[in-house]
């Protein structure tokens, strides 16, 4: 993932038409998936000024939270103890970082990719391993990428509630086996989706380097998504329409109810 390729300062009409075109396919599926759009409501108060250094530093912890969430997958589904404390060793400067705000060099860090090592009985359990560790490594990465952001415009990384929608969702998985894990999926799917959908839609409004690096986060995020997905139908062995159908319509119900914070995944701002 790098912004180079939308970084370039000779940006002519044809490479303007192509990126145009690429982002308009990456959003096809996510826009067919998604029961609801941005609220207008949320994108004209997001690109106001006075909520930047929040919705930054919201983003820098959302980044850190997708590599938990699928660090928990693959400790919960696949790992033995050897490699649940590889993941765990991995994810901690980065914790260390915005909980107890620790000096860290993000981009050295970024170097050393554990090679974990597992045995895995279901294919499933295989892909859940080659896709998990992939998409840690891609938002670690974001994370290293909105840090760098922070610090370059002098925001401090402080405490901000998180907003009630990945918790919302969540709260709505099946408690039995493999309906927790296929729910689990498809709200990661959910969450990385409506990522994406916001990511394009608010950086339009954004200064020049925030609209590059939003833009730049697109296919990777379109490509988690996708990942989710195909996990989620792998566990189940046979499509699973139904399940969407009701996460995406909660999902959707938060996207669109009136919440009193603005973050990155809020509903609709209340008027005060
Ligand atoms: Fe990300
Ligand atoms: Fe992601």
């Amino acid at each position: 993932m790098s912004t180079a390729s939308f970084g370039a300062e000779e940006f002519g009409a044809k490479e303007r038409v192509r990126h145009s075109a690429e982002i308009e396919t990456l959003l096809e599926p996510i826009h067919d998936f998604l029961l609801c759009r941005t609220p207008q409501a949320w994108l004209n108060e997001a690109q106001k000024a006075q909520w930047q250094d929040v919705l930054l530093i919201d983003h820098l912890h959302c980044e850190l939270k997708a590599a938990q969430s699928a660090a928990l997958l693959l400790r919960r589904y696949v790992l033995d103890q050897e490699g649940a404390e590889q993941v765990l060793q991995w994810l901690l400067p980065y914790e260390d970082c915005v909980y107890r705000g620790k000096a860290v060099n993000l981009r050295e860090l970024g170097r050393h990719i554990p090679r974990i090592k597992v045995v895995t009985q279901h294919a499933w359990q295989a892909r859940l391993v080659d896709r998990m560790v992939l998409l840690m490594k891609e938002e670690l990465h974001h994370f290293t990428q909105v840090y760098e952001i922070l610090q370059a415009r002098g925001i401090d990384i402080r405490a901000v509630s998180a907003s009630r929608y990945a918790a919302g969702l969540i709260r709505h998985a099946h408690t039995h086996e493999p309906k927790t894990l296929i729910d689990k999926l498809i709200i990661g799917a959910l969450i990385e989706a409506r990522s994406c959908e916001r990511f394009a839609a608010l950086a339009p409004f954004l200064d020049q380097e925030l609209n590059r690096f939003y833009v730049s986060l697109l296919r990777s995020e379109a490509r988690h998504f996708e990942d989710y997905l195909t996990l989620a139908e792998m566990v189940k062995g046979e499509a699973i329409t139904n399940e969407i159908a009701r996460l995406a319509t909660i999902e959707a119900n938060l996207i669109q109810q009136q919440d009193a914070e603005l973050r990155f995944h809020s509903g609709v701002p209340q008027v005060v």
